[in-house]
């Protein structure tokens, strides 16, 4: 069987088609069959049984054979389309996608990291799928992909986008407050454009803090425009007063450094009024890192 040419997509709809089209005849079949036995047999037209048949030994073997060889096909059709699926075709490109509470990230093979999925057209992508805290379901519809994000476990799938555009992902596992917020995007472009943008500079990049909170998913629920999410902005934070509630009881803390190394350290020590108390902490955060971050949180007016 040549793997190398289906799609993860050629791999899955004929199954999916064969097992439904099958469904729909039977649904049919089995319909019509019972509706014209209620007319033919109703006891107005036939008040004593015409037949005293003990059995047929030809049609007991054809029910028992038609099923079993429509299984067999179903089971062979599912399996070679779990195979494909299963194995990445040599010379994929390698890219992580690391799920936490309630973003995607992937890492790309030189140390970039991005919110969307960027791929080149044409070209077989095998997403190693990780979990920073808790289960999510990775999930690209348009390439009927779906990988559990499990924590402390390796997972992959691969997909090849055969066209340019942008496809939906999403988390496929209940995660918390914010699940259904947790999509981004395939972005698929052609492989030049792709080259160019990943070796782009840090000149065209943004500030290294905010590549931080994009690295560690905090742009899911934290706008640095001013915007509400799911979370407080970050825009004007440093230096404003700021109603929260610290041990159950209501105060008004300053925003100055300490509060934002521990806001961002230990999360639910003092929640901002208003805002439920539900950030999950940060554990690969590197000090080095959290300094970058509070001192771009200080220049964010
Ligand atoms: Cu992550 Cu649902």
């Amino acid at each position: 069987m040549d793997n190398q040419l289906l799609t993860t997509t050629q791999a899955v709809d004929p199954v999916f088609l064969f097992i439904f089209a099958a469904c729909l005849l039977l649904l049919i079949g089995i319909t019509a069959a019972m509706v014209w036995f209620v007319i033919r047999y109703h006891r107005s037209r036939a008040p004593e049984p015409t037949s005293q048949a003990e059995g047929s030994l030809w049609l007991e073997i054809a029910w028992t054979a038609l099923p079993t060889l429509l299984v067999l096909a179903m089971f062979y059709y599912g399996w070679s389309g779990y195979l494909t699926l299963r194995s990445v075709p040599p010379g994929a490109l390698p890219i992580t996608a690391v799920g936490r509470m309630w973003s995607w990230s992937f890492q790309y093979q030189n140390g970039k990291t991005s919110a969307k999925l960027y791929v080149p057209v044409g070209k077989p992508i095998q997403v190693n799928v990780e979990s920073r805290d808790v289960l999510h379901g990775f999930y690209i519809p348009a390439f009927r992909i779906k990988r559990d994000a499990v924590p402390g476990m390796k997972n992959h799938v691969w997909f090849v986008a055969t066209r340019p555009g942008s496809y939906d992902i999403f988390c496929s596992q209940y995660c918390g407050t914010s699940h259904s917020g947790m999509i981004s995007t395939v972005e698929a472009i052609p492989a030049d454009k792709f080259a160019a943008w990943l070796n782009e500079g840090p000149k065209g990049a943004p500030h290294p803090g905010l590549a931080l909170l994009e690295k560690h998913g905090c742009l899911g629920c934290h706008s640095v425009d001013g915007s509400q999410k799911v979370g407080p902005t970050l825009k004007g934070v440093f230096g404003s007063k700021v109603p929260v509630t610290r041990g159950g009881k209501p105060s008004v803390v300053l925003a100055d450094e300490a509060y934002l190394r521990e806001s961002i350290l230990a999360p639910t020590a003092a929640v901002v009024e208003g805002f439920p108390p539900i950030m999950p902490v940060t554990a690969d955060l590197s000090e080095a890192d959290l300094k970058v971050i509070v001192d771009y949180l200080k220049g964010l007016k």
